[in-house]
């Protein structure tokens, strides 16, 4: 049993090889060689590590590092030049294309070139950064040139590290999965969803379970409706050939919307350790309720934004959609009848990402004074709104009411609100890279995605994707607040 040294403040000390297929794409640059970045500048990789980044465009030593360092997504400051410099003396090119059984032949000997100057077997991460097209074929030459068998002694883990979209439907993700188990066993594969790693939604869990306050109005009794949020300022920046032919519900709503659904409204996990709540993840989805063709135009909508259509590699009258709303619902007694609405875009004035728990609101238990319930004084809508910021300005609030001062008897609503920023020890939150990185290493898939939930989403999102035409495509400007 490969053992992983890990030391209280998270370094793993075994040897390790990192190995990036597609290090000169924009996830990549956006993500990942950052949070590598931010994980060597906290001493918390392995004295021995190296990243081999494989990729089919050819250059030297020297014009790859130029390149990629270029397309950092970095704030200026944010690292110190000389952890860069060190940190990219660990990174070394392989070119080779993605599907030359040859290309993989030379990685192989770089990898054992390595362990061997290191004198022991190290662990081996796989990260899949290309297009979902590609990955059979690379997850076929690994297995082929056994590059993903741990070394002989058994010290040495081989791990692989999985973006989604995983497939397109319910059934090119079940070959994913089909092909993925052939070749590694589940504790092998790591399928990000990075959101998961997002620290006010690992929050929601703890909050909702560590809070009696909370626990018992968890359910539709109290509950009139919950909003989660996901709007961006930017567009596709880039992306386009790729995003136009998913959209934004496979982009973000087969996975983040629904991870963030199922955080919300699943059931106490039997154990607090990946099984137990990746099992009660999958659940609560497994759980949401299939809607009919027919439902879709009352409970689904989608839009795009003015000039998306200009973006490179858009298609000429592309219909797919950078904005949707679906009207969810999860079929158990804890929410039946409950609304979850998700709703995302791309294009909007701020990027905002939140879930707001609305419960029921006016004269639920009737008012202390009647005749203050009349009138314009009763237009106002007195629900209690719990939210959780996600992203910027990570933070907790609930929405109460409190008598105004003076001898009227007229509530208003105020805020009660933690924020992240206001506790210096939380003020620097962990990056979600640098966490998933980081559990990718210790093993820990407690934050990745299991078979089970890719399957459930899909199963919800299928039918909806395939009857996404009948839903009018509504063209929004950009810079909206909300879409009507
Ligand atoms: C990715 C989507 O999974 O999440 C992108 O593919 C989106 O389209 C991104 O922009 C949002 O992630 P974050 O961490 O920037 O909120």
């Amino acid at each position: 049993m490969p053992i992983d040294i890990q030391n209280n403040n998270g370094k793993i000390s075994h040897p390790t090889i990192f190995v990036i297929f597609g290090i000169t794409g924009d996830l990549a640059a956006r993500k990942l060689l950052p949070a590598l970045i931010g994980l060597y500048a906290k001493k918390l990789l392995p004295d021995r590590f190296c990243v081999i980044g494989f990729s089919r465009r050819s250059f030297s030593r020297e014009e790859f590092r130029e390149l990629i360092r270029g397309r950092l997504n970095i704030r200026p400051g944010q690292f110190k030049e000389e952890d860069i410099k060190h940190f990219f003396d660990k990174v070394s090119y392989e070119q080779g294309h993605f599907d030359s059984p040859a290309a993989y032949g030379r990685l192989s000997k770089q990898v054992e070139a390595i362990d061997k100057q290191w004198g022991q077997c190290s662990n081996k991460l796989f990260h899949l950064s290309v297009p979902p097209s590609l990955y059979e074929g690379i997850l076929n030459n690994l297995a082929t040139s056994k590059l993903t068998v741990p070394c002989g002694d058994g010290t040495g883990w081989t791990r692989i590290l999985i973006e989604k979209p995983f497939g397109n439907d319910i059934e090119t993700a079940a070959s994913l999965d089909k092909l993925l188990g052939k070749l590694f066993k589940e504790e092998q594969i790591f399928r990000i969803d990075h959101y998961l790693a997002k620290e006010v939604l690992q929050n929601i869990l703890a909050f909702r379970f560590h809070n009696s306050l909370f626990e018992p109005v968890w359910n539709r009794k109290f509950v009139s409706r919950v909003h989660i949020k996901l709007f961006e300022k930017i567009g596709v920046e880039g992306r386009g050939a790729l995003y136009d032919k998913i959209g934004a519900l496979t982009d973000v709503g087969q996975n983040h919307m629904l991870q963030m659904l199922s955080l919300i409204a699943m059931e106490r996990p039997k154990s607090f350790d990946a099984v137990g709540v990746r099992r009660a993840r999958a659940k609560t989805m497994r759980m949401v309720e299939t809607i009919k063709p027919k439902q879709l135009g009352r409970l689904a909508a989608r839009g795009q934004y003015e000039g998306y259509l200009n973006e490179p590699g858009v298609l000429p009258g592309s219909k797919t959609e950078t904005y949707f709303r679906i009207e969810a619902k999860v079929n158990n007694t804890r929410w039946k009848g409950v609304p979850f609405y998700l709703e995302s875009g791309k294009g909007f004035a701020d990027s905002r990402t939140e879930i707001d728990i609305y419960f029921n609101g006016n004269n639920v238990h009737g008012w202390l004074r009647k005749d203050e319930s009349h009138g314009e004084f009763a237009k106002v809508s007195r629900q209690n709104i719990l939210t959780f910021r996600i992203q910027p300005e990570e933070c907790i609030k609930v929405r109460f009411f409190v008598k105004a001062p003076g001898k009227s008897w007229i509530t208003e609503p105020r805020t009660l609100k933690f924020k992240y920023s206001d506790v210096p020890e939380y003020s620097d939150l962990p990056n979600d890279y640098e966490r998933l990185i980081g559990d990718a290493f210790s093993g820990d898939q407690m934050l990745f995605a299991s078979t089970e939930e890719i399957m459930a989403s899909w199963r919800f999102i299928t039918p909806i994707a395939e009857n996404w035409s009948k839903v009018p495509l509504k063209i929004y400007k950009r810079g909206v607040r909300e879409i009507e």
